[in-house]
């Protein structure tokens, strides 16, 4: 075993320090490179259904984004935009929470006994976490800050909700950078492993 975890994860690997995945941690990807991916016989359910769950993602971050900077230049009503906005952001934030928790108890382990080389990747995939939590909060305060500026907002609730909704917009594009960044490695260290060795023998799906 290695003492490989988040705390002993170099700076240098940290999300918000690497630009690229270093030589050894996606180290199936050459044999199974994106291309192949959809369609292989070894994509199976939980396989598909995991990328389909970061896909969502991607999709919310993008138009929960837009919504705000739509806000933000007053090209939109801010009570249409409330509505639209407050259920989809809470089942956004709350759906990133769900699915780290349930890669950190049950998914994770079972990928980091299936291969030492896996080790390190998953330590740094579980250090990707923290910092998206770290996002995920900052972006809350945002959120929780316009939520107020509309609802409690006297007269003027556009003028009142701009600045708040600019706050918002980048804190949840701050998020999605680094959410988007962590499940693209995420998927480039995990899938090719399930390709190569199949759900069922690494005890997922
Ligand atoms: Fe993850
Ligand atoms: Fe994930």
């Amino acid at each position: 075993m290695s003492d490989a975890s988040p705390e002993t994860l170099p700076e240098a690997l940290s999300l918000t320090t690497r630009t690229a995945l270093p030589d050894g941690f996606a180290f199936l990807l050459a044999e199974f490179p994106r291309p192949v991916w959809e369609g292989h016989p070894n994509n199976g359910q939980w396989c598909q259904f995991w990328l389909q769950r970061h896909q969502m993602f991607r999709d919310y971050s993008a138009a929960l984004t837009d919504a705000c900077a739509q806000l933000s230049d007053g090209k939109i009503e801010a009570q249409a935009f409330h509505e639209w906005f407050v259920p989809r952001v809470n089942f956004y934030l709350g759906e990133i929470d769900t699915h780290h928790k349930i890669e950190e108890h049950h998914y994770f382990p079972a990928l980091a006994q299936a291969d030492e080389k896996m080790e390190r990747g998953i330590a740094l995939l579980e250090g990707d976490h923290r910092v998206v939590h770290d996002r995920l909060i900052a972006a809350h305060g945002t959120i929780v800050a316009l939520d107020a500026a509309i609802r409690e907002a006297a007269g003027d609730v556009a003028s009142a909700a701009s600045s708040a909704a600019g706050a918002a917009r980048d804190g949840i594009a701050a998020l999605g950078d680094a959410l988007g960044h962590h499940l693209d490695d995420e998927e480039d260290i995990i899938v090719p492993l399930i390709l190569d060795r199949t759900e069922p023998v690494l005890g997922i799906g």
